[in-house]
C-alpha cells in the first residue's frame, strides 16, 4: 500500500487537476471540466481523490445515484500512470462503495470497455460481475460491458 497517498473527499479546488487527469486517461472521451463541476455540485459525497503529501492528485473516482431505482453508478475511476498498480484504484473504489453503503445503496453498476483488463480485474476483485454487453452504449459503435455489484 502506498502510505503517502491519502484518499479523501474531493474539494472544488481539486477539479482542475482532476480534469487534467481525466483528459490524460480518457481523451477524446473525457468529461469536460464543466461536467465534472456539475457532478461535484450534485454529489460531493460521492467524489473522491487520492492525493500525495504535496496534495497532488494521483487518482479520482466519482459516482451518482439513480434515486428511483436505488442504484448507485460508478461513473469514473482513474489513477495516474506512474502510480498505477499500487492499490490506489482499489482504495478509492472502496471509499466510493462505502459511501454508497452509508446511503443504503446496495446495488451498484458501472460500464467499461470489454478490453479494459485492468479495470475489469479490479472491479471483479471488488465483487462486480459482468451482467450484459451493449455494442453501441454511447451511440458511437464502441462496445461497453455493464457490471453490477449486489452487496445486500
Ligand atoms: C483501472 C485503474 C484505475 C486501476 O487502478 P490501479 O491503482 O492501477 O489498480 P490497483 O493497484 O488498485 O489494482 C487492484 C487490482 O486491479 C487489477 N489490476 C490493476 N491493474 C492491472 C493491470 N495492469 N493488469 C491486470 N490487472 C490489473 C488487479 O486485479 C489488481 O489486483 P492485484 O494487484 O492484487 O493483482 C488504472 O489502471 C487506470 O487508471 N486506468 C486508466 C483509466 C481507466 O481505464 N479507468 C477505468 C475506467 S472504467
Amino acid at each position: 500500500m502506498n502510505s503517502n497517498i491519502k484518499i479523501r473527499k474531493a474539494i472544488k479546488e481539486d477539479l482542475v487537476s482532476i480534469f487534467q487527469l481525466e483528459e490524460e486517461a480518457f481523451k477524446p472521451m473525457n468529461y469536460p471540466l464543466f461536467v465534472l463541476r456539475q457532478f461535484y455540485d450534485i454529489a460531493p459525497d460521492l467524489f473522491f481523490v487520492a492525493a500525495d503529501e504535496l496534495n497532488q492528485i494521483k487518482g479520482y473516482c466519482f459516482g451518482g445515484i439513480d434515486m428511483d431505482k436505488n442504484i448507485g453508478w460508478v461513473f469514473v475511476l482513474a489513477v495516474t500512470k506512474p502510480e498505477q498498480k499500487r492499490k490506489i484504484g482499489q482504495r478509492i473504489s472502496l471509499e466510493l462503495l462505502s459511501a454508497f453503503k452509508s446511503k443504503n445503496i446496495n446495488e451498484i453498476q458501472l460500464t467499461t470497455t470489454p478490453d479494459n483488463t485492468s479495470a475489469i480485474n479490479l472491479y471483479e476483485k471488488l465483487g462486480f460481475k459482468k451482467v450484459s454487453e451493449d455494442l453501441n452504449y454511447y451511440f458511437d459503435n464502441s462496445p461497453r460491458i455493464i457490471m453490477k455489484l449486489d452487496s445486500k
